[in-house]
């Protein structure tokens, strides 16, 4: 089936795009309101990503946003989402612990805000707890390449895997990740070659973010896709519109008609 035509993305349907060529397209959302657009505009996935701690919250980093704050995005988006596949991203602290830890925010955010799945960072290391949250029954997608919650390990925000040696590792950590039963992977700012190859090794979709195009599907962050963050240029991001400039349009002209007594009119009051 086109997917266009789900009435209810899951996790099989993923798979099912995955097995036709079918690519799968996936963005963040953090709010009820942007999230009923994304929705509407028969997007396959929401992510509500932890960049919701750098887009909403203003942080400079993924690593300050806590669960709690995580499942209050993820509650407004679900109400929003009547065809998208919902997953939630762990916040850096709310499973590297252990994991029972692991398990326990994982089901926090099922529970509470109804999402129908999660994804965490990480390979090897994150290799117990996934598995200890697929055990529970929730879907649970990888996140290898760059991944922001170790940017003080990492030191910069640069492309992943270019050297040889992390490359294998990274290829043998996505078999892992579709062997313990991840629905999918998401690879973030790695060469081309190497998630194409990474694509090719796995039955699993991966979902690439400055991974080039032979990938299953793409995502993006709304707020940078959308042009509202001008700051933020990296190589990978095309922006679709330039809502930084009509929004600000917008906001200058109703100053305007505020100071100059042109807003409201007659018609605009009771
Ligand atoms: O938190 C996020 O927005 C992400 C991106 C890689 C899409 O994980």
């Amino acid at each position: 089936m086109p997917s266009n035509n789900y009435t209810r993305i899951t996790t099989k349907s993923l798979q099912e795009m995955k097995s036709k060529g079918d690519k799968i397209a996936m963005l963040t959302a953090y709010d009820h309101s942007f999230a009923g657009l994304v929705d509407k505009s028969k997007i396959d996935v929401i992510l509500v990503g932890d960049s919701a701690s750098n887009v909403m919250a203003g942080h400079e980093t993924t690593l300050p946003i806590t669960l709690d704050q995580m499942i209050y995005h993820a509650t407004s988006v679900v109400r929003a989402a009547k065809r998208a596949l919902v997953i939630v991203d762990l916040p850096f602290g709310s499973y590297q612990s252990d994991p029972m830890e692991a398990l326990r925010s994982a089901i926090r955010i099922m529970k509470e805000s109804g999402a129908h799945g999660v994804k965490l960072e990480g390979g090897d290391q994150a290799k117990d707890s996934i598995e200890r949250i697929i055990q529970a029954g929730i879907p649970v997608m990888g996140h290898l390449g760059l991944t922001p919650q170790s940017i003080y390990r990492f030191g910069s925000y640069n492309v992943r895997a270019k050297e040889n040696l992390e490359a294998k590792q990274l290829l043998k950590e996505i078999i892992m990740l579709e062997k313990i039963g991840c629905f999918g992977v998401l690879l973030e700012k790695i060469p081309a070659s190497l998630a194409e190859k990474a694509t090719k090794s796995i039955k699993i979709p991966t979902i690439g973010i400055g991974a080039g195009k032979n990938v299953d599907g793409q995502v993006l962050v709304l707020h940078d896709m959308l042009g509202m963050n001008k700051e933020f240029s990296p190589r990978f991001l095309r922006r679709y519109a330039d809502l930084d400039e009509i929004i600000c349009k917008a906001i200058k002209q109703y100053s305007k008609d505020v100071k100059s007594e042109k807003f409201p009119n007659k018609k605009e009051q009771y």
